[in-house]
């Protein structure tokens, strides 16, 4: 038995969670990684230690999935757009304009059918304690894109995602999946010239400032499944693990009240920045992008299945 200086054997030793992410520690997943952290220093607090890696410093989201189901990291928040990999079901969250507001999204992760879908990754060492949002996507890139037309030809970084993929060569422009970590560079070079985010990361990552044109079209959503590894979770302590799954679901659900805020006053900021410009769309614009964008729905309706792209349109009010 290894014995430690103050004489306690080594399964004394505090648990330690790794929380590795790729956002900036001011975005609603940096927010929520902290607190979290906040949270179990209060509760746990010598018992549990969390340490954050934000900013893809230790690792980026793809390598973060081998990680986690190999036990080197013990929580990670990633975009459902990403786990791609392992399911179709996730596919769902990315269906251009399914989604018009956070609301809706919370509503259908709330009903049977989005809580189905937790545990839809336990064969793959994965599950899923809660989601956590962030918020609705914009394009940039170097012109307005007042229709689906203004995007042909344009090079657009997207997550690692098919449906991401399909949406943009529907709208005739060029994906090539890439890593957040490498996506600011790759707009700065011209590698690529166009993306797809929310309105705190391209302020957080600074996306704003090597765009000429922001354009608000809210066509998708960005949110987080956070997730663990089951044999980890479920070797814990019992008055351990359920102290962590109620905070779990506590950090969840206050990062997910901040996500709006946090994305409308980055919005604001980078208008106030002058940086880049900010076009808002007509109605009759924002339809033409509905129409250009629908036919993605029948291409992964049969990867997703009809009954969860119903289920997710029940939600819309
Ligand atoms: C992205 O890669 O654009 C997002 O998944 C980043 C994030 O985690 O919000």
């Amino acid at each position: 038995m290894l014995i430690t200086s103050c004489g306690k054997d080594a399964s004394d030793a505090p648990i330690l969670i790794k929380f590795p992410h790729v956002t900036a520690p001011a975005t609603p997943k940096g927010r929520a990684a902290d607190y979290f952290k906040q949270l179990v220093e209060e509760r746990l607090a010598g018992r549990v230690v969390v340490e954050v890696y934000p900013s893809s410093q230790l690792m980026s989201d793809d390598d973060s999935l081998d990680a986690l189901a190999f036990g080197e990291v013990q929580m990670i928040a990633i975009s459902l757009s990403k786990l791609d990999r392992l399911t179709t079901k996730f596919q769902v969250f990315d269906l251009p304009f399914l989604f018009p507001d956070l609301e809706t999204v919370e509503r259908f992760q709330a009903s049977s059918a989005g809580m189905g879908l937790l545990d839809s990754m336990s064969d793959k060492g994965l599950r899923g304690v809660a989601y956590l949002h962030n918020g609705m996507k914009q394009f940039g890139g170097p012109v307005a894109m007042h229709s689906p037309d203004d995007a042909k030809g344009l090079k657009f970084r997207v997550m690692e995602s098919d449906v991401l993929q399909a949406q943009i060569l529907q709208i005739g422009g060029n994906p090539q999946k890439m890593a957040f970590g490498e996506v600011y560079q790759a707009l700065q070079t011209g590698a690529v010239d166009a993306q797809e985010n929310t309105w705190s990361n391209i302020y957080s990552s600074k996306f704003y400032e090597v765009q000429d044109f922001l354009t608000e079209t809210n066509h998708g959503y960005i949110g987080y499944l956070v997730t663990v590894n089951p044999d980890f979770w479920d070797s814990l302590p019992a008055d351990i693990r359920s102290e962590l799954d109620a905070i779990v679901l506590e950090f969840s659900s206050w990062g997910n009240e901040q996500a709006e805020m946090i994305n409308m006053d980055s919005r604001q900021k980078i208008i106030d920045s002058g940086a880049a410009e900010v076009v808002a769309l007509s109605p009759d614009e924002l339809a033409d992008w509905r129409a250009v964008m629908r036919p993605v729905w029948e291409k992964f309706e049969g990867n997703i299945s009809a009954e969860l792209i119903a289920a997710a349109q029940a939600a819309r009010q």
